[in-house]
């Protein structure tokens, strides 16, 4: 028997690369480089080796998340629940391919992951696996009775790792644990799941600045998009992982792209997460200030409501179906025309704009312009509300409302 583990290198990935060749399985370590912080990658790739993997690898992906995972949800301005950026829930489908892509490599039929059987992730890496190779068998250690008891802390995972003498880092445990990648970091569960404790207060973040610790002068940054897909930055051409990872310092130290909030797992419980996206969130604002240029009123109003349910479909896990095709196609010609500029001023926690352009800006000053002449007739608006106004009208008369 054989399977691929989706490994971290940390306590519990380790463990469970352990207790997979206890149940028999010959196992393939895969690390998926998101852009975690990871200090040595030849030392994490030795200790899966150290711990009995018959193959370890690791896979570089931070360019494919940013350009084939990020910007297309980007491009939807899809935020779940209003203003989650979906950092985590992008990512896990990644892992999932990548993962069987090595399994068809080595031949293995299964695909293990350490996510909790309480979790959101658990779906996205089993939807997404599924979806890509239905035979697929998934592994998910946690939502194994007999290894939860094995395992009902972390101490005997500590003394598991030191008995198979897998070198386990004394790190000191945090108040709360975290998911990092080049999008965003994610900090939940500890004591963060005690409302009253101010979360702002008690994350140590990893991205960036407090605003109240920003610069007292507001900087500058100019985003240039093509077609909906953002490609320059300060007039410079950059791939898709440089902008994220620029957009990351730039809006970081001014203090971009922190929120608290109270979310709908998947499973159907609320969980209380602190997230941190400076980048991503300067990038949903320099769309948006372009698409308002460019992008028609109908199709931006229809490209709103449809939104939500993208945000919802990400977050859930289903990422590769056939309606997730088909709301990407949707997208990609509904951003064809938005191509341009914007200049943004970031200043303690805020993105203001400053200026934007576009050569295909449907904004006509002519038509706009409350100056005199120009070349909207406003007589023409006397027929438009004489037929706008008729429902309204005959309700007045025939139910008349109280004022
Ligand atoms: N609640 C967020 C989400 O569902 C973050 C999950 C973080 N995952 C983790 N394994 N720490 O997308
Ligand atoms: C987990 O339970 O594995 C992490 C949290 C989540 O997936 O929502």
């Amino acid at each position: 028997k054989s399977c691929v583990l989706a490994y971290s290198g940390g306590l519990d990935t380790s463990v469970i690369l352990g207790w997979l060749q206890d149940q028999g399985y010959e196992v393939h370590a895969v690390y998926v480089d998101l852009g975690q912080p990871c200090e040595d990658r030849e030392a994490i790739m030795q200790k899966a080796r150290d711990c009995g993997a018959k193959s370890s690898r690791l896979i570089d992906v931070r360019e494919e998340l940013c350009r084939d995972f990020a910007f297309p949800v980007l491009a939807w301005q899809a935020k779940y629940e209003q203003i989650y950026l979906l950092g985590t829930s992008i990512a896990r489908p990644l892992i999932s391919k990548v993962c069987l892509e090595v399994a068809r490599e080595v031949g293995a039929t299964a695909f293990a992951h350490g996510a909790t059987g309480k979790g959101n992730d658990q779906c996205r890496f089993q939807l997404a696996a599924e979806a890509l190779d239905p035979k697929v068998k998934i592994i998910a250690p946690w939502r194994i009775e007999e290894f939860r008891e094995l395992f009902p802390g972390r101490t005997e995972l500590i003394d598991y790792c030191d008995a198979k003498k897998i070198p386990v880092k004394a790190s000191a445990a945090k108040p709360y644990s975290s998911d990092e990648n080049v999008l965003h970091i994610s900090y939940e569960a500890g004591q963060l799941e005690e409302l009253d404790v101010n979360g702002v207060e008690l994350v140590d973040f990893g991205m960036g600045v407090s605003p109240q610790d920003a610069p007292d002068q507001p900087e500058e940054v100019t985003i240039g998009f093509e077609a909906g897909v953002p490609t320059t930055l300060n007039g410079k051409q950059v791939n898709a992982l440089e902008m994220v990872e620029s957009l990351n310092t730039i809006a970081g130290r001014n203090g971009v792209g922190r929120i608290d909030m109270v979310e709908n797992r998947f499973v159907g419980m609320k969980s209380r997460g602190v997230y941190e996206s400076p980048g991503m969130t300067v990038l949903y604002d320099a769309l948006m200030y372009v698409e308002q240029l460019t992008m028609d009123r109908d199709l931006m109003h229809l490209r709103d409501r449809m939104a939500p349910e993208v945000a919802e479909m990400v977050y859930y896990g289903f990422w590769y179906t056939q309606k997730m095709d088909a709301l990407f196609a949707f997208i990609r010609d509904a951003q064809k025309h938005t191509t341009g500029e914007v200049t943004l001023q970031l200043y303690k926690g805020n993105i203001m704009v400053a200026s934007r352009t576009s050569p295909n800006s449907l904004y006509d000053a002519e038509i706009a312009t409350m100056e005199g002449g120009g070349s909207y007739n406003q007589d023409d608006a006397e027929g438009f509300l004489n037929i706008q106004g008729l429902p309204s009208r005959v309700q007045g008369t025939v139910t008349p409302r109280k004022y």
